[in-house]
């Protein structure tokens, strides 16, 4: 691995095995509660057929995306996949506090190395993840080959929106005020600009969508929330491989 993709790595992991404990709050208090609505829709977006669908959660943090899709999908099974301890035990204590809990596995490991059978997974989901990987490239190729054929992919995140005057508030409240907020509630200002850091310099959705549509996925499609401040991409692995 190069050594810059290392280091995010390295420094990525130490922030969430830092934050976890109070992530889910923080992020109901910054995304004023919207964070659950996006998930549902990430979720509804994947529109899955199949009755008893295999799902993967790629950087499954605290478990709100599994814990929602094994909730709205009800035959269901959720692999749920992060390389945080602490993220990841506190997932667990969430899944044993609701029936559909037993239709969720949590596993520790890599994005960029997830250790899963190919073309095993109906359905690839990640939220909130994209900006904290150095390879893109990598996490997209996994997440396509972890995919059947015919197999969907919904991803969720952040990005910087462009227009104006909303842009201007935006930056006001998510790269200044966040920060703060951070401090206050999580005693964790650093974590927090980090936060704020990772959306202001991410790439626009419409490269994500390439980069997507580059890795061999078809039927791209993307929609936008909050003027752009949240995405979602929608991709699909092709029935008949080339
Ligand atoms: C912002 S949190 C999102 C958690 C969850 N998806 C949600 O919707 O709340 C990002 C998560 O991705 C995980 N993560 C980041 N890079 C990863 C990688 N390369 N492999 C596995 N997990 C990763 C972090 O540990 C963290 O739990």
């Amino acid at each position: 691995m190069p050594l810059a993709y290392e280091h995010k790595r390295q420094q990525v992991q130490t922030i969430f095995d830092r934050i976890a404990a109070r992530y889910d709050f923080l992020n109901r208090v910054i995304s004023f509660h919207f964070d659950t609505l996006w998930r549902k829709k990430a979720i509804q977006a994947l529109a899955l057929s199949d009755p008893s669908p295999l799902v993967l959660d790629l950087g499954s943090g605290t478990g709100d995306l599994a814990l929602t899709a094994a909730n709205q999908l009800t035959g269901a099974r959720i692999v749920g996949l992060d390389f945080s301890l602490p993220m990841l035990q506190l997932a667990m204590k969430k899944k044993q506090r609701v029936p559909s809990g037993d239709r969720i596995f949590f596993i520790l490991g890599s994005a960029l190395a997830p250790p899963l059978k190919s073309d095993a997974f109906d359905a690839v989901m990640t939220a909130f993840v994209l900006r904290n990987i150095g390879d893109l490239k990598l996490f997209f190729h996994n997440a396509y080959r972890l995919l059947r054929p015919g197999g969907k992919l919904v991803s969720l995140d952040m990005f910087p929106p462009r227009r104006f005057p909303f842009s201007f508030f935006y930056s006001f409240y998510f790269y200044r005020a966040v920060p703060w907020i951070g401090a206050l509630l999580a005693q964790d200002r650093k974590a927090y600009q980090y936060l704020s850091h990772s959306v202001k310099t991410f790439d626009p959705p419409e490269s994500i969508a390439e980069l997507i549509r580059e890795t061999g996925f078809q039927e791209v499609k993307m929609e936008k929330f909050l003027r752009g401040a949240v995405c979602l991409h929608l991709g699909e692995k092709p029935r008949t491989l080339p």
